[in-house]
C-alpha cells in the first residue's frame, strides 16, 4: 500500500505517494525528476548516489525515501544559487575534476559534506573522507586538487569557460577531423 510523505529537497516540500520500500535514490530521480543524482553499484559501494539528509551524507541507494519523511534532503541540483556555481562546482571545472561526471555528484555532495562540518581540512583528512566514492577515470589526484583549491580558496572568481571562439579556432587547425556519415 502506498504511503504519502514529505521530502524537503534543495528547500522545495515535494508531497509524494509512494511504496513503502522506494529507495530514496529512485524517488529523487524517478518521482521528482532530479536525475543529478546517479546510480552506479547500487550496492553502497561505489558513493556515486550520495545525497546529504538532515547534513549527513548518505548513500540514496541504500535509503528508503520513508524513512526521510520530513527530512531536509541535499542534492547536487540545490547547490548553484542564483545562477552562480557552488564553489565546489566550479573547482571540479576549474581544475578538471571530472572526466565522464558520472561519479561527479556523488563526488561533490560528499565534499559539501566535509567542508560544511570542518571547512579547512588537511589533504589527508580530504583523502579519506572522499575514499568511499570512486572514480574510475580522473586517477582521484584532480578531484583532490578540486576540493583543495576550495578549501585553500584558490577557485578564480573571475574564471571564465572556454569560449566558442577558442573551440572554432582550435577546429580551424584541422586537428578533428569529424568522421563521415554513412548515411
Ligand atoms: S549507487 Fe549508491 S553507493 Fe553506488
Ligand atoms: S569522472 Fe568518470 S567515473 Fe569519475
Amino acid at each position: 500500500m502506498k504511503r504519502a510523505l514529505t521530502l524537503h529537497v534543495n528547500g522545495e516540500e515535494h508531497q509524494v505517494e509512494i511504496e513503502p520500500n522506494r529507495l530514496l535514490l529512485h524517488v529523487l530521480r524517478d518521482e521528482l525528476g532530479l536525475t543529478g543524482t546517479k546510480e552506479g553499484c547500487s550496492i553502497g559501494v561505489c558513493g556515486a548516489c550520495s545525497v546529504i539528509v538532515d547534513g549527513r551524507l548518505v548513500s540514496s541507494c541504500l535509503t528508503l525515501a520513508i524513512g526521510c519523511n520530513r527530512k531536509n534532503i541535499e542534492t547536487i541540483e540545490g547547490l548553484a544559487k542564483d545562477g552562480k556555481l557552488h564553489p565546489l562546482q566550479q573547482a571540479f571545472i576549474e581544475y578538471g575534476g571530472f572526466q565522464c561526471g558520472i561519479c561527479t555528484p556523488g563526488q561533490i555532495m560528499a565534499a559539501k559534506a566535509l567542508l560544511d562540518e570542518n571547512a579547512k581540512p588537511s589533504e589527508e583528512e580530504v583523502k579519506e573522507w572522499m575514499s568511499g566514492n570512486l572514480c574510475r577515470c580522473t586517477g582521484y589526484y584532480k578531484i583532490l586538487e578540486s576540493v583543495m583549491a576550495v578549501v585553500d580558496g584558490k577557485t578564480d572568481p573571475n574564471y571564465t569557460f572556454r569560449k566558442r571562439e577558442t573551440t572554432a579556432k582550435i577546429q580551424s587547425l584541422d586537428v578533428y577531423k569529424p568522421v563521415a556519415k554513412t548515411n
